[in-house]
């Protein structure tokens, strides 16, 4: 028997601790905050997915769409394998307990940008909660699992200083209740931490998506991929300053329409159909539900224009018994605000949702270093990794697939591969470390950044801007890191200094791109 650690309790983590344990090997998964809290319990729209292995047409279609939104650089082997796998790890999740919205005897499915069909499972608009649970409470029913709450993955600890090459074998980790170190020994580690949505202003990610993952296997000698192609999601809700709140993709699947100012009031003052009026029709003929690149450009470029600070989506065209069936989260948040689904106009504007780019993974999801060599006991699953699959742009809701699929497929790896090996590890270096007296320039260091990360690595960018962002992030490193060096660390010590070096990444990979793919829009490349 081998333990791996986990680190993150979204749907990937959650999804290979099951599949290792029946397996019969012990795991711990580590979590910063409640086992449910990830980007997944945030999941609105579903997961997209063929279940019927025999629909060549259906699998074709979906991998073409996959194909045309990641803009010419995905991965087709990879596009192809989780297309087809998706019926089986579908399966996986309703064994466990996740229940899909069902209609009479076959599944409901809905539809969102850039998808031909409607192919995308769902549990009404809170998806990713329904997942989460089912798959938490698997994980609470499983003497072999060990979950970790309120804990915070710090550094990895390598099998020899200094030599990625050689592998890793723990974890050090931060109680955040206790305040203390520990070093927890593993004969592998899976990296499941979620994305970084926490470097920007607006964003739809909770609080915990700060790039610990990826931060801590950079470190160890990872090799990171296609980090300038961050997803902003068109639609987040505006209202009186609260936290930004998606509104799935899927409500302009079912017909919702996207208007500036004056396309709402000219469609006030007439009989037509909304859409007749879309900003979005000047940028794709898919209009509301272009692939979401191309809509949340189009938000960006017509608020900037005008000058105002939201768009509207509307919805009073559409049968509000259905929109109060499907989309019970979004209604009842609307209510707490003063507004009416399927009545209001809804103000939104985009804000920062998914990291396409992520650690550079083979179709094992092993994590691969800078020399292209697999790190042993090493794995990185889910919106951390980068697998090829997303290319340039994720479509809609192929993100829980991916990683449902990976997850499972780095499971089998480590199950075909096991390693037990596990060895004494080194307690945390806390000579000369003091408690932070001083959480003010912290405060300040994280505004910055946010503030760098959204004026300047944006939807938009200009190697200006771009040039800009890279100078102020070296400065933050430094500053981060002359805190970090004498520091006990803390929850907001760690996480500011992975954000920074997350953005880093981030500015660097844009700043090298000489053509505009998907997400990455440099005006000076126009
Ligand atoms: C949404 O529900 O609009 C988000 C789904 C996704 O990011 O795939």
């Amino acid at each position: 028997m081998s333990r791996v650690v986990i680190i993150g309790s979204g749907i990937a983590g959650l999804f290979a601790a099951l599949k290792l344990e029946k397996a019969g090997h012990e795991v711990i998964i580590i979590t910063k905050q409640r086992p449910k809290d990830s980007s997944t319990n945030w999941a609105q729209g579903g997961i997209a997915g063929i279940l019927d292995k025999t629909d060549g047409k259906a699998m074709e279609s979906h991998i073409a769409d996959t194909l045309l939104s990641g803009d010419g650089l995905c991965d087709e082997e990879i596009v192809r394998c989780v297309v087809e796998e998706a019926g089986d790890r579908i399966r996986d999740l309703l064994a466990v307990g996740v229940e899909f919205e069902r209609e009479g005897e076959d599944f409901h499915y809905v539809k969102e940008g850039g998808h031909t069909s409607r192919r995308i499972l769902h549990a009404k608009d809170a998806t990713g909660a329904e997942i989460e649970r089912a798959l938490n409470k698997a994980v609470t029913e499983s003497d072999r699992i060990t979950m970790r709450a309120h804990t915070l993955g710090v550094d990895l600890i390598q099998r020899t200083h200094g030599n990625a090459e050689n592998g890793i074998k723990g974890i050090w980790c931060l109680c955040l209740d206790s305040g203390d170190m520990e070093a927890i020994a593993a004969d592998a580690v899976l990296i499941a931490t979620g994305g970084c949505g926490q470097l920007w202003e607006r964003t739809t990610n909770p609080s915990v998506a700060t790039g610990d993952g990826l931060a801590m296997a950079v470190r160890a000698g990872a090799a990171s991929r296609d980090m300038a192609f961050f997803q902003f999601h068109p639609t987040a809700l505006m209202s009186n300053n609260k936290k930004p709140f998606l509104i799935t993709e899927a409500l302009r699947g079912e017909g919702g329409v996207l208007l500036d100012n004056s396309g709402l009031k000219n469609y006030r003052a007439s009989d037509e159909e909304p859409n007749l009026f879309s900003f979005t029709l000047d940028f794709s003929p898919q209009g509301s539900l272009a692939t979401r690149d191309v809509v949340a450009r189009a938000c960006d470029q017509k608020m900037k224009i005008t000058g105002a600070d939201n768009v509207w989506l509307v919805t009073n065209h559409l049968d509000s018994g259905k929109l109060h069936n499907h989309f019970p989260t979004i209604e009842s948040r609307l209510n707490e605000l003063g507004l009416s689904l399927g009545r209001d106009p809804l103000p939104v504007a985009p804000a920062a949702h998914y990291m396409v780019g992520g650690l550079k993974v083979d179709i094992q999801g092993r994590v691969l270093m800078q020399n292209g060599n697999p790190m042993p006991g090493l794995y990185a699953i889910g919106e951390v990794a980068c697998t090829g699959m997303h290319g340039a742009n994720r479509l809609a809701s192929n993100s829980l697939l991916e990683a449902v699929v990976f997850a499972n497929k780095a499971s089998e790896h480590f199950v075909a591969n096991p390693i037990e090996n596990l060895e004494q590890v080194p307690n945390w270096r806390a000579e000369g470390m003091k408690q932070l007296q001083e959480h003010a320039p912290l405060v300040r260091d994280l505004e910055t950044l946010k503030k760098t990360m959204t004026d300047d690595v944006g939807i938009v960018r200009s190697f200006d801007r771009l040039e800009r962002a890279k100078r102020m992030l070296k400065l933050l490193a430094n500053e981060v890191d002359l805190i970090w060096r004498k520091s006990i660390p803390t929850r907001e010590l760690v996480e500011l200094r992975n954000l920074v070096l997350v953005a880093t990444h981030i500015t660097e990979d844009a700043l090298n791109r000489s053509e505009n793919k998907g997400l990455h829009w440099n005006k000076d490349l126009i």
